[in-house]
């Protein structure tokens, strides 16, 4: 296993940041972990990688524990840290250098090419890094990250900031790393993670929510179904609710949503009301639920 994490919490003073979290996870998987603003998300990665210590719990990297083997670790995992703090001041290839040496890499001059060639740095490898734009910046932080070959990579927002060209580039990049390590990265954008991920983990307020393949998660979490619906004359919305089965409507325009439980079939229901009320069904599809819709429905706060 390359990460198992038993247990871990973090107090920030009488805050707890992260409450007895435990997972684990292997080489080949991507995973996306989520949660709305002060989830955890940094914190958890900030204890994987060594650079904050955990108030109480176990875990390890690569078979080595955090609270004890921060070198081996440091020199197992490449992390690329949220607001990728980097040295303004330097050129692309001397910062590179400047990593290479802290990892002792063999054949650095090779290894840096190899690695500018593969962030795809090469139109601004010769610039200082304060005059790079926010996405090759961040390719210079994925760059480090990847400097030792690191068998766990982490990345904290790794997309954060970038146009949507970008944003595809770095996706296929982290997607081709990712056969050969662990990749644990977070992201708001759910697009981003729907095309990459092969599992999610979910934090709301220090707590793990969810730990699934997307498609476990969203059968399971959502718990309901969305029928979209359009009818072609006006509807009354009391006799949409009034269906068997529907727990709720809501309306966008002429289009209805009518949820279900997700062991239940309303689709003829609906045909015989339309039907029975002299009305056409223009449209009636099922929506599947999109990362986006399942991280609202377990994020959001109960009131
Ligand atoms: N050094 C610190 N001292 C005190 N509190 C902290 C510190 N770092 C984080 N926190 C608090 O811990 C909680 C979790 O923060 P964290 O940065 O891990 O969240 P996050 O999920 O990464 O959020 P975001 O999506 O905004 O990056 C927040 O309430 C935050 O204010
Ligand atoms: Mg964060």
């Amino acid at each position: 296993m390359s990460i198992e994490v038993k247990g871990i919490s973090k107090m920030y003073g009488a805050q707890k940041a992260l409450n007895s979290i435990h997972f684990s996870a292997q080489k080949g998987e991507i995973v996306g972990l989520l949660g709305p603003n002060g989830a955890g998300k940094t914190t958890l990665m900030k204890i994987l990688t060594c650079f904050l210590p955990a108030t109480e719990g176990e875990a390890t990297v690569c078979g080595y524990d955090v609270n004890t083997d921060s070198l081996e670790i440091r020199k197992k995992i490449g992390y690329l840290p949220e607001h990728n703090p980097l040295y303004r001041e330097m050129y692309v290839r001397e910062y590179l250098a400047f990593i290479a040496k802290v990892f002792n890499v063999p054949n650095p001059k090779s290894r840096i090419e190899e690695l500018i060639e593969q962030t795809g740095l090469s139109p601004e490898a010769n610039k200082k890094i304060e005059f790079l734009s926010k996405g090759y910046r961040q390719r210079v932080g994925i760059a480090q990250a990847l400097m030792n070959d690191p068998e766990v990579l982490i990345l904290d927002e790794p997309t954060s900031g970038l146009d949507p060209n970008q944003m595809v580039e770095i996706r296929a990049l982290i997607r081709n790393i990712a056969k050969e390590k662990l990749v644990i990265f977070s992201s708001h954008i759910m697009d981003q993670v729907e095309a990459l991920c092969s599992r999610l983990i979910i934090l709301r307020n220090g707590e793990l929510v969810a730990d699934d393949a997307i498609e476990n998660i969203s059968s399971t979490i959502n718990g309901e179904k969305k029928i979209s619906v359009i009818f072609k004359h006006n509807i009354d919305l009391s006799l949409l609710k009034n269906i068997a089965s529907v727990s709720r409507v809501e309306q966008n325009g002429n289009k209805f949503f009518l949820f279900c439980d997700t062991n239940t079939d309303i689709r003829e229901n609906v045909f015989d009301l339309a039907v029975a009320q002299k009305n056409k069904l223009l449209m009636m599809q099922e929506e599947s639920s999109s990362v986006s819709s399942i991280f609202q429905s377990i994020t959001k706060i109960e009131s």
